[in-house]
């Protein structure tokens, strides 16, 4: 590090908020998913009421893990990593603080409409269009900040991690406002713009980008961070991470049409969606290499630092799950797989695995960094929450795989007659096993949360905001 950002008061007090809030709602987001869970396992638990059921908790329980969970530990580590590697405070404070506000605001009318049943019923796009408008307001607001800050570095080069942080917050915006364009009918209700095929084709145009650049892009931006960091050693390939980049970002924009096989959209567009995921493999793979052997030399550190082994056994899922996600693109076997919890299974080795588990690597690095420490509170509840999110993961998407195949025979066994064999309530009772299987995994992964969060309070809470800026100063002079 140089003398440069020795002397640069970097602003952590946005990177606090949004490290707190990750945990938090972290912990909200997972026990969402694993009350839902055990509504598949026992109906009962709708109760009754239109608030509480399956169909409208499950888009709360999505929006709470991949925009309050996903995002805020997004905008957590882009603003801690671009300051660092920029060697300069971000360029504005005000506007900093508005969109942790503003994301916030986001967040808690989520919270309320959702289950109030306000929802333009676009997967991953479900809030109405007042909430819309306000975050492309934030996210425009965080693209001021993150650019503004790259334009004003005191270093000569931009380093890479800052790129894939870039694209996810440019690309983002461009699906928001695109896949929101939408006609208001009242305060509560809009129509899409778009209709039939083109609707679908947009829709899943923002959905499988959102998956490529909000969960795959920015999170690999931490990890460009964050890898090296903590296990010392620079980058593998340098020159790999840029191919990577620039390989990944051309491709992710053609794959949608795997989400619309077998549908009304044009064959031939089908078809190139399948040909752009299988290709896909590749730079994917690149990247996870490259994450792999920045390790090179410190694979022994992996014996006692659980916070490593959180970024690596990421790695080990990213490059799982975007195996499975281009052999799941080719039509033979979505002919199997859609519709299936085979589908869920993968959803959850990117989102556990890979989302998840990177992110919380990375905040037990950053968390005692912002806030003055030497390191987190509890070495040992670290390693607990490893172990908890590990095991959690694979019971979680062994299920799911052992259901959607299960799903994907019996939906298809015909008897000689050309008469189904199994009816779909045959179907479901054979899946229940697996419901409860998942269940599990889910609270696993979420005691682990609990511990995280109770880690993270005995780190941080003696001092005041003002008393953290003095030491994370004398922290970060002390490792120069
Ligand atoms: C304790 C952890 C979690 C549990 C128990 C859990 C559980 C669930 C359940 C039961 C569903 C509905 C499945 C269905 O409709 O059949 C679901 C859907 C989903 N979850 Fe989770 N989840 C967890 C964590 C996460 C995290 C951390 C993310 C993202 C970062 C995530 C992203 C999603 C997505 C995107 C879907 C929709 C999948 C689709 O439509 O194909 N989940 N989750
Ligand atoms: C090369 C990388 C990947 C490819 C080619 C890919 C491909 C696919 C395919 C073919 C589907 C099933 C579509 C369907 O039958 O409906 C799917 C679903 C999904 N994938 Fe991936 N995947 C990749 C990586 C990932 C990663 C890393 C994540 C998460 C972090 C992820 C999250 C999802 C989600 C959330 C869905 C469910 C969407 C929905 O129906 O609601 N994928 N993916």
């Amino acid at each position: 590090m140089s003398t440069a950002s020795s002397q640069t008061a970097y602003n952590y007090k946005v990177v606090r908020q949004f490290a707190i809030m990750t945990v938090i709602w972290g912990v909200i987001g997972m026990a969402l998913g694993v009350l839902i869970a055990a509504q598949l396992v026992w109906p009962e638990l709708n109760l009754n009421l239109p608030w509480t059921s399956f169909g409208r908790l499950r888009p709360l329980h999505t929006n709470a893990v991949i925009f309050a969970f996903g995002g805020c530990a997004l905008f957590a580590t882009s603003y801690y990593v671009v300051q660092r590697t920029c060697h300069t405070r971000l360029i504005s404070d005000s506007l900093a603080t508005f969109t942790f506000w503003g994301w916030q605001a986001v967040i808690v009318l989520a919270v309320i409409t959702l289950p109030l049943g306000v929802t333009t019923s676009k997967e991953y796009a479900e809030l109405e269009w007042p909430i819309d408008i306000l975050i492309a307001v934030v996210w425009i607001t965080y693209a001021v900040v993150f650019f503004g800050t790259v334009i004003k570095r005191k270093t000569k080069h931009i380093y890479v991690g800052n790129w894939f942080y870039g694209a996810f917050i440019l690309v983002t915006a461009m699906l928001h406002i695109v896949n929101n364009m939408e006609l208001p009918v009242s305060w509560f209700k809009s129509y899409s713009l778009y209709s039939g095929a083109t609707d679908a084709m947009v829709q899943w145009w923002y959905g499988h980008n959102a998956v490529g650049f909000f969960l795959t892009t920015g999170f690999l931006g931490m990890m460009y961070y964050f890898v090296p960091k903590q296990a010392e050693r620079p980058v593998y390939s340098y020159r790999l991470s840029i191919v990577h980049f620039w390989a990944l970002i051309t491709l992710y924009i053609w794959a949608g049409p795997h989400h619309l096989h077998y549908t009304a959209l044009p064959d031939w567009a089908q078809s190139l969606g399948m040909v752009m995921s299988v290709i896909l493999l590749a730079p994917s793979w690149g990247g996870m290499i490259n994450g792999m052997m920045t390790l090179s030399g410190a694979w022994h550190k992996l014996r006692n630092d659980p916070i490593l082994r959180f970024l690596v056994v990421s790695l080990a899922f990213y490059g799982m799950s975007t195996f499975e996600g281009p052999m799941m693109a080719i039509k033979t076997v979505n002919a199997l797989s859609h519709y299936t919890d085979w589908t869920i299974g993968h959803v959850h080795a990117g989102a556990l695995g890979w989302v998840a588990m990177v992110s919380i690597g990375s905040l037990y690095h950053l968390i005692p960094k912002v806030f003055g420490r030497e390191q987190m509170y509890s070495v040992n509840l670290i390693n607990a929450h490893f172990w908890l999110a590990t095991i959690g993961t694979v019971l979680y998407i062994a299920s799911m795989w052992v259901n959607g195949i299960t799903q994907g025979l019996m939906w298809r066994a015909v008897n000689q007659d050309g008469t189904l064999t199994y009816s779909f309530v045959e179907a479901l009772e054979a899946s229940h096993p697996g419901f409860i299987v998942r269940m599990i995994g889910g609270a696993f992964f979420v005691v682990g949360m609990l511990l995280m969060a109770y880690n993270t309070w005995r780190t941080v809470r003696v001092a005041k905001s003002t008393e953290y800026e003095a030491a994370a100063r004398i922290v970060e002079v002390a490792h120069q």
